[in-house]
């Protein structure tokens, strides 16, 4: 193989009480990139469409990942990148995490496939590195493994591939401001009360054993966050119409997707996430602040050759 093109899902982490946990792919918006073998060694980005993004290839997030591949497979060639960014920066949908997946992804395929799942989440980990200043797996390990994945532990890393329930959909709305990541860690708390420990991993609990019945009055009562959404919500302005808008129109439940600014709602079948999304927009069109909506099934197959 000496040149692919690939799609690298969006994705949503923490999904409410997984923070750094929990995470999945979405379907109808990702990057696509296309990777070309060269001669020449190292890594050369030759096109980026839709975001201003480095083109040094030691400071961009999907480049990174490549090159430590590349170095670590000792490969006798180079490779030549062109990103068509889908997912914005700072839009809390995963964008570094889609490129920093999709290279680790295309490379392995390039090199002919050497390294594992695993190993690739631990490659892309490099691209969120050098992204947003935290080694974050939830939303590389989505992308990369596809549907729902737990991240068990970081140290060593250890993922888990979650059941996805049949009619479980999604609803997004982004709105086009910037929420940097660093900024979004910036205004957590560096504890947290028993009290909270104790809410937060008994509605986690709860959503894993929501997904693995088909519970989803079990996974709407368990989507909840004590942890990171009380802070981060003051940077997402309407964040409360939003949630409040959502539940309302039947989503099982509302929160902030990533570090926000993107809120996403868990919805039973398509008809519900249509209409959840709607009444999430009519919060906005009452508002200055344009937005981007997707409707989707959960993505339960992660990075893609196309
Ligand atoms: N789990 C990370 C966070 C995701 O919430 O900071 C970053 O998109």
């Amino acid at each position: 193989m000496n040149s692919i093109k690939i799609f690298a899902p969006a994705t949503v982490a923490n999904v409410s009480c997984g923070f750094d946990a929990l995470g999945f792919a979405i379907n109808t918006v990702g990057d696509e990139m296309i990777l070309t073998k060269t001669s020449n060694k190292g890594i050369e980005i030759s096109k980026i469409e839709g975001a201003e993004l480095t083109f040094d290839s030691a400071k961009n997030a999907a480049s990174v990942v490549s090159l430590a591949m590349l170095e670590k497979a000792n490969a006798d060639f180079g490779i030549d990148m062109q990103l068509f960014k889908k997912v914005k920066p700072g839009s809390g949908l995963g964008s570094s995490a889609s490129s920093a997946a999709g290279a680790a992804f295309a490379t392995n395929e390039l090199l002919g496939k050497p390294f594992t799942n695993l190993e690739l989440t631990e490659f892309a980990r490099l691209g969120e590195e050098i992204a947003c200043g935290s080694p974050i797996a939830d939303n590389v390990a989505a992308a990369i493994y596809g549907g729902f994945i737990l991240i068990k532990s970081y140290e060593p890393l250890e993922i888990v591939k979650l059941p996805v329930p049949n009619e479980l959909w999604v609803a997004v709305i982004h709105p086009q401001i910037e929420v940097k990541t660093e900024d979004a860690r910036n205004v957590l708390k560096p504890t947290v009360t028993i009290a909270d420990a104790v809410k937060q991993s008994a509605n986690l609990a709860g959503l894993v054993s929501g997904l693995y019945t088909d519970d989803y009055q079990l996974i709407s009562r368990s989507l909840v966050d004590v942890i990171a959404e009380p802070y981060r919500k003051e940077l997402i302005p309407y964040f409360e119409n939003v949630k409040q808008a959502g539940l309302e129109h039947g989503a099982l439940g509302i929160g902030i997707s990533g570090s926000g600014p993107s809120i996403f709602g868990l919805c039973k079948g398509e008809e519900n996430a249509t209409k959840v999304v709607k009444a999430m927009e009519k919060v906005y069109q009452n508002s200055t602040i344009e937005f981007n909506i997707y409707v989707s099934k959960v993505n339960t197959k992660g990075v893609q050759i196309i």
